[in-house]
């Protein structure tokens, strides 16, 4: 019999629970590194638990090799959800599966009824997946934050004129 080569990637996308804190607390750290934790962003969710209901892990063969994990916010006057940290392994990059779970994890915020998607990251992989920048320095972080990196995905009708005030964790 020839032999054979076994290219074997089962990738499966799983709502997020506790046995997978451990991994993702290594992805993130491979991916943001040690200053992770000074990010604005950050100290939003130092503010309260994000909603593991609407966070997702993608596995490989049963490792999970990515995460994206989503945070009840209010920001200015939008019941939102920020998005962040999305993180895939180096390993498994470039294959569709930062855009995967991002649009999985905006879909189930849809469905909760959010009325937007926030981030803090870079536009020009954002931007072409649905996000829209955020009026210069309408919104208040708890800490710095470059406000040209500050961008959202609008789930419901007048959302930007609402997007000004303080971002905060929401109950
Ligand atoms: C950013 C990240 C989540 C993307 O995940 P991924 O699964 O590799 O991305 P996808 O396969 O969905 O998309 C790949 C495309 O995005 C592009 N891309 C990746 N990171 C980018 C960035 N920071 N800016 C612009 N484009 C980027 C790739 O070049 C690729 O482009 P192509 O399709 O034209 O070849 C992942 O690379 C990661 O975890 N990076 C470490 C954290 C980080 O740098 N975050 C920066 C964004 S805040």
């Amino acid at each position: 019999m020839a032999p054979q080569l076994l290219l074997k990637h089962d990738l499966v996308y799983l709502t997020e629970d506790p046995s997978h804190d451990e991994i993702i607390e290594i992805i993130n750290a491979e991916a943001f590194g040690p200053g992770r934790h000074a990010r604005a962003a950050a100290r939003i969710r130092e503010q309260g638990p994000h909603d593991r209901s609407i966070s997702f892990v993608c596995a490989d063969d049963g490792e999970t090799i990515a995460s994206v994990r989503m945070t009840p916010v209010i920001a200015g006057s939008v019941k939102g959800h920020m998005l962040g940290p999305l993180a895939v392994r180096p390993s498994h990059k470039n294959r569709g599966i930062g855009r995967e779970l991002l649009r999985i994890a905006i879909e189930a915020a849809r469905r909760k009824g959010s009325e937007a998607v926030v981030l803090v990251g870079d536009p020009p992989y954002y931007c072409p997946l649905g996000f829209e920048k955020v009026s210069y320095n309408a919104l208040a972080f708890p800490g710095p934050v470059d406000p040209g990196r500050v961008l959202v995905v609008p789930l419901v009708d007048d959302v930007h004129p609402r997007l000004a005030g303080v971002i905060a964790w929401r109950p």
